[in-house]
């Protein structure tokens, strides 16, 4: 993707955050125990959006630092985890100083990431064994009603979004493992269309096109065997658990 169209794209989620905050799913447990290790104190979730995984962090009891780039996000964030320490500031200048957290975790969002400038960030502000937890949650799309589901979006995103983006954190890491989380995301039949009205590229388009995408998603969760008449629907999910150890 060129780069206005990237920062476009990552500026879209500033629109909607509560809707986001809604309907995307948040992270399972065992995603999460992989994420920080267990002797973590401070935490820095980066790209928080609306406070999705640091809630889940804040909840474990974890001191966290929150930074987040877009405004309606952070404001989301702030409402919803008033003792979070949140900051504006990007994967690529993190506002805060050297080896000052044990973890960082960046949810949904390596991809939007300048990556080098990114991962050079992330060790500095690690101390040393530090960790970096990745995690994307990818629907399941050899589940034929799922994978109906994702052709949609993925027509809508063009190519330059295909799925497939993985992390290269560098020479600064070490023990770079993957684990897949398998879990059901249970939601009703609206909360499919409103999933798909997230997406970044959803939300960039044209507001006819946009109407049209979200009438192309109900009319097949209204119509495919598997959702058809339901009035809840277990989306299956495979969370992609990226870790690796700052040297
Ligand atoms: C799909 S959302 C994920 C938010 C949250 N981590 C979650 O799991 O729900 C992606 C987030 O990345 C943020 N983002 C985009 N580019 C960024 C960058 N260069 N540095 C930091 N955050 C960025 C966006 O503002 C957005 O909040």
């Amino acid at each position: 993707m060129d780069p206005d169209r990237h920062a476009e794209h990552a500026a879209a989620f500033t629109q909607n955050a509560d809707e986001y905050a809604a309907v995307r799913p948040g992270y399972p447990d065992a995603a999460v125990d992989l994420l920080v290790p267990p002797d973590a104190h401070d935490v820095l979730d980066l790209a928080a959006g609306t406070g999705k995984l640091t809630a889940a962090l804040v909840a474990r009891g974890l001191h966290v630092v929150a930074v987040e780039p877009a405004d309606g996000m952070r404001r989301e964030l702030v409402a919803r985890l008033p003792q979070v320490e949140v900051h504006d500031g990007t994967a690529e200048s993190v506002p805060l100083p050297d080896a000052s957290v044990d973890a960082v975790t960046v949810a949904q969002a390596w991809h939007w990431f300048d990556e080098p400038a990114a991962a050079a960030e992330v060790s500095r502000v690690l101390r040393p064994g530090g960790t970096l937890g990745i995690v994307w949650n990818d629907r399941d799309e050899d589940v034929p009603w799922v994978g109906a589901y994702g052709a949609l979006l993925h027509e809508a995103a063009g190519p330059q979004l295909a799925r497939g983006t993985y992390p290269t954190p560098g020479p600064a890491f070490t023990d770079v493992l993957r684990t897949d989380v398998r879990w059901d995301h249970v939601v009703a039949p609206e909360d499919l269309v409103r999933l798909a009205g997230t997406r970044s590229y959803a939300l960039v388009l044209p507001p006819d096109e946009r109407a049209a995408l979200l009438g192309r998603v109900r009319e097949l969760v209204a119509t495919h065997p598997a959702t058809a008449g339901r009035d809840r629907i277990a989306v299956p999910y495979v969370t992609r658990v990226y870790t690796a150890r700052r040297l």
